[in-house]
């Protein structure tokens, strides 16, 4: 599949998450045979005025390209200055998202994320002035609409196709619903109707069956997995091999423990012990999810701050769940 200019191996796309898809996630995640990885959403106006931690944000590995770097933003004018300044001389980003999805209030009151689902005028200025400047693929995630009152997306994509965008994401749900009730598989059969450019289809894709079942229910380019792939990078591979034909694999208990503990160690690396001990409570509680007492566990390792430590608990766990 192809992205503008950019090829992408497979069809199957690690989605944007803040807080989740770091470089270290992301490397993991391309390891396992993601297509194309997805920043954190960045915002435009902290790289404007030159914010440090939002430029840290955007720190990219040599080994997780092809990349795409997600910005939020509503401002046309500083949107555009800030491809124009900070991403077009980044030769390690490949594709620039833009979001225009993000449910949450604090983004939302800004006029950012989804709230720009409700003005379409906006959208076209944004989208105009950005891919004009841009010397990268430019691509859009988006949700059905506002609510299901303003269901804008179909509109969205169609101008999106218009000003020169390379792709669309659609995640099938509105912004009132968030992450409640079930992503609409029809809305994005819809938006792939409606527009010639490669739509990847997003929402409830939890298994590897899930992927395949909406390509071929949607007609969809491919899929962008988030909360998927949570404690769960195998299943990028589990897809391809269900592609080829080679049947599926779960991933052993070793697999797993064992991927934790490299995950654990390639943060700290990046972050530092105290930064990524904390971090990949979160990521450890989703890896070990549904197996037998990993209660214990999560409890255990949210009062622990040494990496040895953890390293040690989920070794001991892993004997436990050897011998169960
Ligand atoms: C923790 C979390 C963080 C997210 N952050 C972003 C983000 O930064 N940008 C974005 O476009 N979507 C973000 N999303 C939405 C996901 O990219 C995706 O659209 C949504 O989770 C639906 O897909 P899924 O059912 O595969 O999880 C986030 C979702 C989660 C769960």
């Amino acid at each position: 599949m192809n992205i503008g200019r950019v090829y992408l191996k497979t069809n199957v796309i690690l989605a944007p998450m803040a807080g989740v898809t770091d470089r270290v996630f992301r490397t993991i995640c391309r390891e396992m045979g993601a297509g194309l990885v997805v920043s954190e959403m960045v915002s435009s106006k902290g790289l404007y005025y030159e914010d440090r931690n939002t430029i840290d944000l955007t720190n990219i590995a040599q080994d997780e390209r092809p990349i795409s770097l997600q910005i939020f933003g509503s401002d046309p004018d500083i949107m555009a200055e800030v491809v124009e300044r900070y991403i077009n001389p980044r030769e390690d980003i490949d594709i620039l998202d833009i979001n225009m999805g993000c449910p949450t209030p604090k983004i939302v009151k800004n006029g950012d994320g989804a709230a720009l689902l409700k003005d379409l005028r906006l959208v076209r200025q944004i989208l105009k002035k950005v891919v004009r400047v841009s010397n990268k693929p430019v691509t859009v995630k988006i949700r059905m609409g506002w609510d299901k009152n303003h269901l804008t997306g179909i509109e969205v994509a169609k101008i999106a196709e218009e000003e020169g965008v390379s792709a669309i994401t659609v995640h099938g749900r509105t912004r009132d619903m968030f992450y409640s009730g079930q992503a609409d598989w029809d809305f994005i059969k819809e938006v792939k109707k409606s527009v010639a450019i490669p739509v990847i289809g997003n929402g409830d894709v939890f298994e590897p069956m899930d992927a395949i079942n909406m390509m071929e229910y949607t007609g969809c380019d491919g899929v962008a997995i988030g909360r998927g792939a949570l404690g769960n990078p195998w299943i990028f591979k589990r897809i391809a091999l269900i592609q080829e034909g080679k049947g599926d694999l779960e991933p052993t208990y070793d697999e797993i423990i064992n991927m934790a503990i490299r995950h654990l160690n390639m943060l700290c690396m990046d972050k530092g012990e105290r930064v990524a001990v904390k971090e990949m409570r979160k990521h450890i509680a989703w890896y070990i999810r549904g197996l037998k007492n990993s209660n214990k566990v999560k409890n255990e390792i949210n009062h622990i701050n040494s990496r040895d430590e953890v390293e040690r608990i989920l070794l001991d766990y892993l004997l436990e769940l050897n011998t169960f």
